[in-house]
């Protein structure tokens, strides 16, 4: 190959570098992790025959524990250069800072920051989690937040649609 072909090769590769910035493909990475606290659900405001039978078991009077399992999706563009949306050892410990050390053998009602003075019920946790770890997944972007409070009961939330 001549020089001349050379330099032609190398513009048409980085030309067609360009194009695939418009065409690259979105991908979705899931991230699991699971941690142990205890809550109790309960309301202040209403008589204990009524949070009995609303909050059941969770409205055990000195609370009680689950070992939550928690998968943290977010979705990107792959980069070029790595092939990486972004990488998942970066993300496990976006997720390890910023949630599992903050909740895990934790007493969700008296110990958590961002969840002062909120039922923790698994729908307020997995909102709670979200909103703590949406500015923490960059360059990808958060999409899905799943929370097992019990093996058969998964909550799920993907941010206020606008
Ligand atoms: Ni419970």
């Amino acid at each position: 190959m001549g020089r001349l072909d050379l330099v032609r090769a190398a513009r048409w590769k980085v030309a067609a570098g360009r194009l695939l910035l418009f065409v690259r493909m979105k991908v979705r990475l899931v991230s699991g992790s699971h941690f142990s606290a205890a809550h109790r659900l309960h309301r202040d405001d209403w008589d204990e025959e009524t949070n009995r039978r609303v909050f059941d078991k969770c409205n055990n009077e000195h609370g009680h524990g689950h070992t939550y399992e928690l998968e943290v999706t977010v979705e990107g563009e792959i980069d070029p250069d790595t092939g990486y949306v972004m990488d998942f050892g970066d993300l496990k410990r976006a997720v390890q800072k910023n949630v599992i050390d903050r909740l895990n053998r934790r007493h969700l009602n008296f110990d958590v920051d961002f969840l002062r003075g909120i039922n923790p019920t698994a729908e307020n946790i997995a909102a709670g989690i979200w909103r703590e770890l949406s500015e923490k997944v960059k360059p990808a972007r958060l999409v899905r937040i799943a929370l097992n409070e019990t093996e058969k009961n998964r909550v799920v939330y993907e941010g206020e649609r606008a």
